[in-house]
């Protein structure tokens, strides 16, 4: 069957399409029908039958014989060191793992919060937790106490599982008093933390509180899979939204298995046991997918990679790491290439390896330039497919499905929907619109198995952020359009969040950040075009009467701040002192106009301004700094 068939099959009878894919799966009760209605819009897949994801990713294929087969493979630039794990020897650290957790307490439903580098640990415990049906919350090392904080207050983890440290190169990032200052500042408190002492620093363990990952472990009873509904959280992952506060984005354990099990032959086209690599991190929901549960449980070999894509220790990384695990499909964001592009224009680092294995590369979490893709293609010779997906789904929404049928790649399009999305584009009052119109893309409901049910602690939240705009949709938060041949583009984002270097960052967030700043009395945050990372955070300030400071102490202070409460990860770096900010008539900021004119863009003087006279103000400043020149 090519794409355009398997796509009808599943429109003609949805629920039959993935009840099919469910097959693929061991349950431990099989699923009597694969679609729940809860009622007013929200779905459930798979809800009464019953499974465990870690059985799933790791035991059943050492029952199966394949025990001896590498798991994972950890290969650290950054260490120097190569490590490999089997499926077997897999499964005895998670069962010693769980069991640990187990005899402190840990049970189906608690929430396990885990604060790890790319090691393999970190996905040993995101195991482990599945092993008991305790619900994950992976947080991102580059992000700052703070937002731990509030990760910690929101999902209430029973307990914390953290590294000692992360390794960035050049510096050491010291996760444990991170961990302990979050700890302090959050109402919530965990009943103990485990902590992974890592060679290169050894933290400090709170009597009572803290355990060694090693001695915690000493002389447990292992544990074994417990069996969960279909409908059981298995992790919950935070994302930016419009304001500070992060969303908790829920993943159900059947639809979760299923719909990455069917992701991994059709779209990323590896069979089992093949080598698969996404080179992103845990904390990311890149990492959840595809870098611990859709190989794992599709049981091919993922790669975790504690690195850079140039630096660590040049800008041959990527290749070494193809050609040495014989990687079969790999996946990045688009901002890696621009940075190995910057560092070897001719691609004279692809040459010195064997990539012959490789049949594909994949790109997503931002937009794919066209230059990017194009250099891509040409120093690889490999088929350069960009595909378009978010937290909220966890995976493809639009791609290429190159296990069905390897479709025409048109460059600058994230090619199709895959099976389960019926994604159109809606003007403003929510009706279609005609192929080559731009509008917001949304997806018809239900969405497909694997997606969010709703998010953790916030229906109503999951309501007005998704649902209520165009009802019967999934409002995706981007625009875009639909060409003649139902190839998919995606335009802008129609929210505050921002995407830098593939990290998805609130700029409503930092505005917050900024306007707690003594001396601010009112501020925005907009996103500027970078050729690295794709987007960047530029801060505007406007001063509270009667301060006289210099402004460079005070912009200073700004950066330091959104580093301290959001983290390094922010890259805010631009930021200045401006008497004031462009608004309409009605107060609302014109952060879409500042953004034309960081860039250099056409724009249209916007018929409710205030005073237009503001705008050559901040151009002003934007040259300052860099920006406006042409
Ligand atoms: N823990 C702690 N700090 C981290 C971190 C982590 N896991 N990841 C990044 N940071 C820090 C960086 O050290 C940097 O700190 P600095 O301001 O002190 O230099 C800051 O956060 C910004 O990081 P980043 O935006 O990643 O920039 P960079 O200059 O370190 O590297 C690239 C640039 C392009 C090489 C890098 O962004 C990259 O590899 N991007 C790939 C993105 C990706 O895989 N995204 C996942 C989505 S699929
Ligand atoms: P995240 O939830 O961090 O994966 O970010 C999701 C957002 O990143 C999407 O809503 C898009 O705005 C953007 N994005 C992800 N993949 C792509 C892509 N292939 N092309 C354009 N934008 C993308």
């Amino acid at each position: 069957m090519g794409y355009q068939e398997v796509y009808e099959s599943w429109k003609s009878d949805p629920e039959g399409f993935w009840m099919q894919q469910a097959e693929a799966i061991d349950w431990d009760r099989k699923p009597s029908k694969a679609l729940f209605e809860v009622g007013e819009n929200l779905y459930e897949w798979f809800a009464d039958g019953q499974t465990n994801t870690c059985w799933n990713a790791v035991d059943r294929h050492v029952e199966a014989g394949r025990g001896g087969q590498v798991a994972i493979i950890h290969d650290s630039p950054i260490t120097g060191t190569l490590h490999k794990i089997t499926y077997a020897e897999l499964r005895n650290r998670v069962a010693r793992l769980a069991g640990a957790l187990r005899a402190k307490g840990v049970e189906k439903g608690d929430r396990v919060i885990i604060y790890m580098p790319m090691v393999p640990e970190a996905l040993e415990a995101m195991l482990a937790c599945s092993r008991l049906g305790a619900i994950h919350s992976v947080v991102f090392g580059g992000f700052a106490a703070n937002e731990l904080a509030v990760r910690i207050d929101d999902a209430k983890p029973k307990a914390i599982i953290a590294a000692s440290c992360g390794l960035e190169p050049g510096r050491v990032v010291h996760y444990k008093p991170l961990l302990d200052g979050a700890i302090d500042l959050a109402t919530h408190k965990p009943d103990f933390c485990v902590i992974f002492q890592r060679e290169q620093e050894v933290a400090h363990l709170e009597e009572g509180r803290d355990y060694d990952w090693h001695g915690f472990q000493y002389g447990v009873e292992p544990a074994d899979c417990v069996p969960v509904e279909g409908n059981h959280p298995a992790y919950i992952l935070y994302t930016s939204g419009t304001t500070g506060a992060p969303k908790g984005v829920i993943r159900h354990t059947g639809g979760h298995l299923v719909a990455l099990n069917w992701t991994m032959k059709n779209i990323y086209n590896v069979d089992p046991g093949d080598v698969f690599w996404a080179a992103s991190d845990v904390g990311w929901v890149v990492g959840h997918s595809y870098i611990c549960y859709a190989p794992l449980v599709h049981g091919n070999t993922t790669i975790v990679f504690e690195g850079k894509p140039v630096g660590t220790p040049d800008a041959g990384t990527f290749w070494r790491v193809i050609s040495e695990h014989k990687v079969r499909s790999f996946f990045t964001a688009p901002t890696a290439f621009r940075a190995v592009k910057r560092d070897d224009p001719k691609g004279e680092y692809v040459g010195k390896y064997d990539i012959s294995c490789l049949r594909a590369i994949y790109l997503a979490g931002e937009r794919a330039d066209p230059d990017t893709i194009e250099w891509a293609q040409k120093v690889t010779g490999k088929p350069i497919y960009d595909h378009w997906w978010q937290t909220e789904t966890g995976w493809t929404i639009a791609g290429m499905p190159a296990g069905i049928e390897a479709l025409p790649v048109k460059i600058g399009s994230p090619s199709v929907p895959m099976p389960g999305y019926d994604v159109q584009i809606l003007d403003e009052a929510g009706h279609p619109m005609k192929p080559g119109e731009l509008g917001a893309i949304a997806v018809k409901l239900p969405l497909p198995p694997g997606t969010l049910p709703t998010l953790w602690n916030a229906e109503d939240r999951f309501r007005k952020s998704y649902l209520s705009h165009f009802p019967g949709y999934y409002e995706t938060g981007d625009a875009g359009m639909i060409d003649e041949d139902g190839y998919l583009y995606i335009m802008a984002r129609t929210d505050d969040v921002i995407n830098v270097a593939g990290h998805r960052l609130s700029t409503g967030g930092m505005e917050e950040v900024l306007a707690a700043h003594p001396d601010v009395a009112e501020c925005a945050v907009i996103g500027v075009t970078d050729q690295l990372k794709g987007q960047l955070p530029m801060g505007f300030v406007c001063l509270t009467t009667g301060v006289n400071r210099p402004h460079d102490e005070i912009t200073k202070e700004c950066v330091k701040l959104v580093r301290d409460k959001i983290g390094p990860v922010a890259a805010f770096k631009l930021c200045a002192v401006v008497d004031r900010l462009p608004k309409t008539r009605s107060g609302k900021i014109l952060r879409a106009t500042m953004v034309k004119i960081a860039d250099s863009e056409e724009f249209k003087m916007p018929a409710t301004i205030d005073d237009p006279a503001i705008l050559d103000e901040i151009k002003v400043a934007l040259q300052a700094m860099g920006y406006a020149k042409g």
